[in-house]
């Protein structure tokens, strides 16, 4: 039998818990191919779906969280089959429908399609030995994963175009200082510090946070004026949820809410 290319598994203890995902292709650096985009695609579309599930977590190894597409996969593809067999946006994509928060707990290498997995998720938490960067300049392709657009949005023009253009890599801190990473802790308190805050997401009104995620896409995603007004539509329909009232009668009682998720 060969071995899974994720491990699912299911953490925490409150009404809705967590799914943590391991791509699990060490040796190869958890290169990406399309088996396992097709599993992991399958496995966030399912933790999406579970009412039982309030966020999701994507790891790698200690070595890496991935670094990149598999080269071995894709070195003999022509232009017609990428194009027929519509190469990233049929599986990879797949992320970008998920409603419930995302986080990713980067320890060792996020290079090419790794870091551009990396940014598509909600949240980027990474180990002291993290290594970022965008090195398909190096073998004749650019990043074909959205980096080229998300990475100059989370670190600006000029770092980009560094990381694009060179191949170079970046280290923990360095993406930290860009912006990058939200939180950058030990290696041995990675994975303590995803499931933490995946828990206090958990414990939260799940309609507030789906939407408090579907505004700050905006953020990333459209003009300013756009994502203001879309907030406000937003933020009103807030006020029809059982939620909402709970959660400020609980405060104004100095109690815990306790969400219906409603
Ligand atoms: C296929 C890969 C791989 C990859 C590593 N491996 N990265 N296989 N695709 N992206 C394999 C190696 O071939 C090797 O297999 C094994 O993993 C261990 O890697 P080593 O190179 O021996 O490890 P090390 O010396 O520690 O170097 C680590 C590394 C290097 C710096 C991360 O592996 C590297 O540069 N990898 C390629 C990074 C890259 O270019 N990524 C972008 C890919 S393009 P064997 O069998 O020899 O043990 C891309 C396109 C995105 O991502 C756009 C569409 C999604």
């Amino acid at each position: 039998m060969t071995d899974p290319l994720i491990l699912i598994d299911t953490r925490g203890d409150g009404e809705r818990r967590t799914r943590l995902i391991t791509l699990n292709r060490p040796k190869q650096l958890n290169a990406l191919n399309d088996a396992l985009m097709d599993q992991l695609g399958a496995a966030l579309q399912a933790a999406d779906d579970d009412a039982g599930i309030g966020c999701i977590v994507i790891t790698g190894s200690e070595k890496a969280f991935a670094a990149g597409a598999d080269i071995s996969a894709m070195q003999s593809h022509t232009y017609m089959h990428v194009y027929k067999t519509n190469f990233i946006t049929r599986n990879w994509e797949t992320i970008r429908r998920v409603r419930k928060p995302v986080i990713a707990a980067v320890a060792g290498f996020a290079l090419g399609g790794g870091c551009e997995l990396a940014m598509m998720c909600d949240m980027l938490i990474a180990a002291e030995n993290a290594k970022f960067g965008q090195p398909e300049i190096k073998i004749g392709i650019i990043p074909g994963a959205g980096g080229t657009q998300r990475l100059p949005r989370a670190v600006g023009k000029a770092k980009a175009m560094d990381l694009v253009l060179t191949g170079r890599m970046m280290d923990a801190q360095e993406a930290e200082r860009a912006g990058l990473v939200s939180r950058l802790v030990p290696l041995e308190k990675l994975m303590d510090e995803a499931l933490a805050a995946a828990d206090l997401i958990c414990a939260l009104s799940g309609p507030s946070v789906m939407m408090a995620k579907e505004c700050v896409n905006r953020a990333f995603e459209g003009s300013l004026a756009d994502g203001v007004d879309y907030e406000r539509r937003v933020f009103h329909s807030l006020f029809a949820t059982a939620d909402q009232k709970e959660g400020m009668a609980a405060f104004l009682e100095k109690r815990p809410p306790k969400f219906s998720q409603s």
